[in-house]
Formats: structure tokens, C-alpha cells, sequence
């Protein structure tokens, strides 16, 4: 019985940390970037405050450093340029690495 429990146990934690592991789906990743306020200065093809997703993909397209210069990018808060004026670029609200790279991976897809 003990040990059966003990299984039980075993198993649902494995469960618990894998579900954690997996990258977002569509939906959390929409969220996540409504949440991040990414939404108000970026859309995928059409240039608003920030550039569309498209040219930043187009930018980056066989660049093997892609990745880790957009995550430096959205978790630094580098000093950018709206509107002629010097602010810094939000950090995306979230520190989960997987989570990071889900929308990363999104971002240079389009
Ligand atoms: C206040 C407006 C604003 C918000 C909010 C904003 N951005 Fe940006 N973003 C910009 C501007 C402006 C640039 C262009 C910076 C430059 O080229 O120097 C930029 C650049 C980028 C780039 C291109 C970086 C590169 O190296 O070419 C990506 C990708 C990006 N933003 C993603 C995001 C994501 C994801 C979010 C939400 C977490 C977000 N942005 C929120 C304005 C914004």
C-alpha cells in the first residue's frame, strides 16, 4: 500500500514538472503578450510604434544568434526610440525561459 501510494506520488509530481516544461500554446502566448502591452506597439505585418513581426523575422532569417539577441531583448529593457523620444523597451511579464522562447520562436515565424 505504501509503496503504491508512494508511486502515485512519484507519478503525479512527474506529471506536475513535465506539464511545466512544455511551451505555450497559442492561447497563453496570445495572453502573454496582450499582458506584456506587446500588442500596443507591434502587430505581425504592419508597422505601428515598433516594427511588424514580419521585418524582425525577415531580419533575423538564417541568423543563427537570433534567439539569444531577441531574448536579450525582451528580458534587458534596451533603451529604443518611440516617437523621436528615448524610453526603454518593456520586459516580457514573465521570467519562464520556456515561455520566452515560445514567443520568440512565434515572433521569428512570421
Ligand atoms: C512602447 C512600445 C513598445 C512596446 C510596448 C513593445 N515594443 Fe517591441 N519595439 C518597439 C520599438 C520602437 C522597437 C524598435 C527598436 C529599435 O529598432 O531600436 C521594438 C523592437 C522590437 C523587436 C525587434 C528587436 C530587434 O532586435 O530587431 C522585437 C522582436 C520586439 N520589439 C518585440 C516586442 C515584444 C514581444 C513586446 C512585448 C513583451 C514588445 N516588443 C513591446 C516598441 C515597443
Amino acid at each position: 500500500m505504501n509503496k503504491l501510494k508512494m508511486t502515485l506520488l512519484a507519478l503525479t509530481s512527474l506529471a506536475l514538472t513535465s506539464s511545466a516544461a512544455f511551451a505555450l500554446d497559442d492561447a497563453g502566448r496570445d495572453a502573454l503578450m496582450k499582458d506584456s502591452k506587446c500588442t500596443k506597439c507591434h502587430a505581425a505585418d504592419k508597422k505601428k510604434d515598433g516594427p511588424a513581426y514580419k521585418e524582425t523575422a525577415a531580419k533575423y532569417k538564417g541568423k543563427a544568434d537570433a534567439e539569444k539577441k531577441l531574448f536579450t531583448h525582451l528580458t534587458t529593457a534596451p533603451e529604443i526610440e518611440v516617437d523621436g523620444a528615448k524610453e526603454k523597451h518593456v520586459k516580457i511579464k514573465t521570467t519562464n525561459e520556456a515561455d520566452i522562447k515560445a514567443v520568440i520562436a512565434w515572433i521569428l515565424a512570421q
